[in-house]
């Protein structure tokens, strides 16, 4: 072999290529298909040999050069990436018997005929967390965590560093762009290896293999990430470019010719009882994998009804999780304390004496409401099971009767507000007390404004509960509209403790920058109970304008009025959404606080995030039955679309689709002058917008994807 220093420029760089293909090919030999052909010591030859030319021509370095997986040096922060799709989440069922509705659910929104069959893939849901790779000519080029689902941080130079991330892609068929998702994770042997020589180096374990893994992918230096030995298994896709076609299964094969690796126990189902089947094996085999499962992920394999059934909320109508049964663990209860949440819930909190639960140190356990602490029979100084389920908040199971002490008696829940001493009120057919002190209660005004100031609400950067906290209590922020003008306190602020010139500038900067955040984002910020993400947004998209919409909800106090009526109409907006917006527009106080938000911080008009459709900003109505697609595809074709999906006809209806049998729909929308479609005309209006799939899959629009739990059980 010719020496290092005697290679040609030309000679350097077609061995640079010859070694990046052999040795990503023995890296595939050894990781994935564990039949290495070459000793370690070859091995670390070719590395060092490739290391020593591009030492010599640093210009020569390739994107898919083999040392990128030693890391680089270390940088100041993540950049942020938009991906081309938003990374979604998934609905959550614990039962078989949901995974059964779940098959009909999709059978009814497509309308299928009992001689077609729904075949299923089943992956095991991987406990780890998800990432984005950007291949551009079979390039790895970006690769990003999910942050908020649409906006992540850009962890490139580490995830190059894992192995089982192809840098350059193989095989044929190879797309011009691919957006790979799938799940980062730990080995549970590197877990504890790892876990040993940290405490052997004083520094804090990890709690458990899913920690450890975000942990070494969120480092700044990815030197230190690339010798945690991360895994990667792909399951998902976002942006390609041709789009697949096929099935689920085509394309994780096709993933596998590419170079990625699918997990090994996925299977094809041709039905819901294989499918649960599959569940029940993985479940016993559990223990023994040697990666954490949380549970097990099916997906609609055929891919033209994945897009036909498109997505709610943020997780998709054509999968599900059938997560395992938590993990439970026995311990005291010390005290029952009481929280009081930005609405005046008061929410009773079981302190415990901390125990692992599943890797985690438990301390504390929601006992949800006073009915469930009767229910339960919970008492300070009771033994009880508590249990954790992936993210969620620890819960209590129930009593260990025969190890509660003598003399316990029975909790007394409080009548009054811990925080402030307000009365606390029930309202009839509600299990939560609440507060009446409104913003006079510390806890709920701190409360709001940690709301306000949330990721998924007016993020701004720099300014969490911590700071929040601070400045209330300061007294500079009262309420939200005091944070836009909170630069007025600049010496106050500098005067405390941990402020500096620079730190406080950033945060005036971060201020401004949200100043005017959507309009969706404004609704879902003011914190009103009932009133999350999904709902602000089909407001803002229903109102379009905050003056609209104060307007609206504020004259929707006449029940008998248009206000009222129209806004009952809005598809989407239950009677109880409805019920707490018109009294929360009913108070003056709150009134006050929105107006004088809005005053000093003006909401974006909301944008239809997907430009000009023919059903853009229309209200329209279906009645009777079609023959090409059921009346729950037809209305989510509409939304995403760009519509308002109304359930009765108005003078503001815009259009009436009538399927065969429609009855006194068509005449009202005859006496009010509707247009009427049948079902060719709507079909040829829909036709030809967007390529065919519903556009809140193509396009990831202004909506903001947060990370909260995802969506317990689909609600469609
Ligand atoms: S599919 C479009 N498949 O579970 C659907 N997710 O609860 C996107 N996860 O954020 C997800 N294993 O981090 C999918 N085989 C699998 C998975 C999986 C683990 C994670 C993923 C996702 C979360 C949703």
């Amino acid at each position: 072999m010719t020496g290092v220093d005697r290679l040609t420029r030309e000679q350097a760089a077609a061995e640079l290529a010859r070694l990046a293909a052999e040795i990503a090919r023995h890296d595939r030999l050894y990781h994935h298909d564990d039949r290495p052909e070459i000793s370690d010591g070859d091995y670390d030859a070719l590395g060092r040999r490739n290391h020593a030319i591009e030492t010599r021509f640093p210009d020569l370095l390739r994107a898919d050069s083999p040392s990128h997986r030693v890391g680089a040096a270390p940088s100041e922060a993540f950049d942020k990436v938009t991906h081309g799709r938003p990374m979604l989440s998934l609905g959550n069922a614990f039962e078989g018997d949901e995974i059964r509705e779940f098959v009909v659910r999709v059978r009814r929104f497509l309308g299928l005929g009992d001689d077609l069959t729904v075949d299923l893939v089943a992956e095991p849901k991987i406990d780890g967390l998800s990432a984005s790779l950007r291949y551009e000519s079979g390039q790895f080029i970006q690769g990003a965590t999910r942050g908020d689902g649409r906006v992540g941080e850009d962890i490139t130079l580490n995830l190059r560093t894992l192995r089982d991330i192809p840098l350059r892609l193989s095989g044929d068929e190879l797309p011009d762009l691919l957006e790979v998702r799938g799940e980062v994770y730990m080995a549970k042997g590197d877990f504890e290896t790892l876990n040993a020589q940290r405490l052997a180096d004083g520094e804090p374990p990890f709690a458990n293999p899913r920690n450890a893994a975000a942990g070494s992918l969120r480092l700044l230096d990815s030197k230190i990430t690339a010798s945690r030995n991360l895994h990667f298994f792909a399951y998902a896709w976002g942006e390609v470019t041709p789009p697949p076609s096929g099935s689920h299964w085509d394309m994780l094969e096709r993933f596998e010719r590419w170079g990625f690796i699918i997990n090994p126990l996925t299977r094809r189902c041709a039905d819901v009882d294989q499918a649960l089947a599959f569940y029940d094996e993985l479940a016993a085999a559990r223990a023994e994998l040697p990666y954490d499962i949380d549970g097990v992920v099916y997906k609609v394999d055929a891919l033209d009804w994945q897009d036909r059934l498109g997505m709610v909320a943020r997780a998709p109508r054509w999968a599900i999780a059938h997560k395992f049964p938590a993990e439970q663990a026995r311990t005291r209860i010390l005290a029952i304390e009481i929280q009081v949440g930005r609405t005046g819930a008061l929410t009773p909190v079981a302190r415990l004496q901390p125990v692992t639960v599943g890797g985690v140190v438990v301390s504390n356990a929601t006992l949800h409401n006073e009915d469930e602490i009767r229910r339960k029979d919970v008492r300070v100084g009771d033994t009880v099971v508590v249990q954790r389920a992936g993210d969620v908040i620890p819960q209590v199971v129930e009593v260990v009767l025969d190890k509660r002490p003598g003399g316990s008696v029975e909790y007394v829940f409080p009548r009054q507000c811990p925080v402030c001493g307000s009365t606390a009120e029930r309202e009839d057919g509600e299990a939560v007390w609440r507060c009446t002190g409104g913003l006079l209660c510390e806890a709920q005004a701190v409360e709001r404004l940690r709301h306000f100031v949330s990721r998924d609400a007016f993020d701004i950067e720099g300014l969490g509960e911590k700071q929040i906290e601070e400045f209330w209590r300061a007294g500079l922020i009262k309420e939200a509209a005091d944070i836009f003008s909170l630069e007025a306190h600049r010496a106050a602020i500098l005067e405390s403790s941990g402020w500096r010139e620079t730190s406080v500038n950033n945060l005036f900067q971060a201020i401004e920058a949200r100043r005017h955040v959507s309009l969706e984002r404004f609704i879902h910020a003011l914190g009103i109970r009932h009133v999350g993400e999904t709902t602000a947004r089909l407001l803002a998209g229903f109102y379009g304008t905050w003056e609209k919409f104060l307007e609206g909800a504020r004259a929707a106090q006449d029940r008998e009025g248009d206000a009222y009526v129209a806004l009952k109409e809005v598809d989407g907006i239950g009677p109880k959404m409805v019920e707490t917006l018109v009294d929360f527009f009913t108070d003056a106080e709150a009134i006050a606080m929105v107006t004088a938000l809005a005053e000093v911080a003006p909401p974006e008009d909301f944008e239809a995030p997907r430009g000009e459709t023919p059903l853009a900003d229309k209200t329209i109505v279906f009645t009777g039955s079609m023959e090409a697609m059921t009346r729950a595809e037809a209305k989510a074709r509409a939304k995403s679309l760009g519509a308002k999906v109304a359930g009765s006809i108005s003078k503001k209806t815009d259009y009436l689709v009538a399927g065969g049998g429609a009855g006194s729909k068509a005449a009202k929308a005859r006496d009010l002058g509707v247009t009427t479609l049948d079902e060719a005309e709507w079909l040829a209006m829909i036709a030809g917008a967007g390529d065919g799939r519903p556009l809140d899959r193509v396009l990831p629009g202004p909506c903001p994807f947060g990370t909260a739990a995802a969506p317990t059980g689909p609600s469609w």
